[in-house]
């Protein structure tokens, strides 16, 4: 049952995707895509700004497609995302919507999109990011918890489950890798949501790593302490970054280093029971985010441009 996978490019901001869209355009992409994952999340395509352009209207095309793909290939999907602060439509964020409409555009929006792939979904990222980095809420950030209140994400928890009985429902956030403030407020809400009867079935590390902080070496004790509360949990998006040369090109040093931090990564998480799911965040520099959110940094996937593989690649074949 264990599963690797992949965000698939597209859809992103302009800036950090200047170039046609390689889920349709790029053959050897394409080709990559299906042969080396049992597993694909959409980096964008189902975010709200994507998917639901206007209040009125929803943009499946992308998404579909992914979807259909991934049937074709036998693969498992990772739905991503139904409420987060980040990459939402204008006409919501700025819609000056009461209460209770908000919450409609929310329920009506979670059945609409859950409802649409039902059955085709193995694990959704219900919440995604919803608490900073000192273990809070982020009640001014978050339009849904600002406007709602912390009661929203257990309805959100609700709807979905209604809307697909079968999807495993998860947790999602970057920097909760190691046990700290944050992850300790998740494991308190999951506690907290399971004793209100809201049932979770997941809390997942995005491990989007830099080696200027060094590896977050308690990630198997970590994983471990939500694997004991009888959850399911995952790696959704890792990538490791760097500093990189003048050159532009990573040094062998920077190279062996970076795959000792993927291969520890997936052996941590094969370490955990109910850790099943293993996702990187793209498989080839050429499509990654990471030059464009993080200046300076870069060289973060398993592939050079041109798909051949780098040694994090085989650090991971390695390990399996
Ligand atoms: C990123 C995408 O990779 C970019 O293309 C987009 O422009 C911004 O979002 N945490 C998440 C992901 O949950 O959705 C983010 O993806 C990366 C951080």
């Amino acid at each position: 049952g264990f599963v690797i996978g992949t965000a698939v490019a597209g859809g992103g901001h302009h800036e950090s995707q200047p170039y046609p869209d390689p889920f349709t355009s790029d053959e050897p992409y394409r080709a990559a895509l299906a042969r080396e994952f049992s597993s694909v999340s959409p980096e964008n395509q189902m975010k709200w700004e994507y998917i639901h352009p206007e209040r009125d209207r929803y943009n499946f095309a992308a998404a579909d497609a992914i979807v259909d793909f991934a049937r074709r290939n036998r693969q498992v999907v990772r739905g991503h995302t139904l409420l987060w602060h980040s990459q939402n439509p204008a006409w919501l964020e700025q819609g000056g919507f009461s209460k209770e409409e908000l919450r409609e555009i929310l329920r009506e929006h979670i059945f609409t999109v859950v409802g649409r792939y039902k059955g085709r979904i193995q694990q959704w990222d219900v919440a995604n990011e919803i608490f900073d980095g000192e273990g809070n809420l982020r009640t001014q950030e978050n339009i849904w918890i600002r406007e709602l209140g912390p009661g929203i994400i257990a309805d959100a928890f609700r709807w979905t489950r209604e809307a697909d009985p079968k999807a495993e429902l998860f947790f999602n956030d970057y920097g909760v890798e190691s046990i700290n403030a944050k992850s300790d407020a998740y494991l308190a809400l999951i506690k907290d949501l399971r004793a209100q009867g809201v049932r979770v079935d997941g809390f997942s590390a995005q491990a989007h790593l830099s080696m200027r902080y060094g590896f977050p070496a308690d990630l198997a004790d970590n994983l471990r302490r939500f694997s004991r509360l009888g959850l399911e949990t995952a790696i959704t998006e890792l990538d490791v970054r760097m500093d990189l040369p003048e050159s532009g090109t990573p040094t062998d040093e920077q190279l062996a280093t970076q795959a000792e931090y993927y291969q520890r990564t997936l052996d941590a998480c094969l370490s955990v029971r109910g850790c099943d799911s293993f996702t990187i965040w793209g498989f080839t520099d050429k499509y990654s985010w990471v030059p464009v959110f993080f200046p300076a940094e870069g060289a973060a996937t398993v592939m050079w441009d041109d798909l051949t593989r780098k040694p994090a690649y085989f650090a991971l074949q390695d390990s399996l």
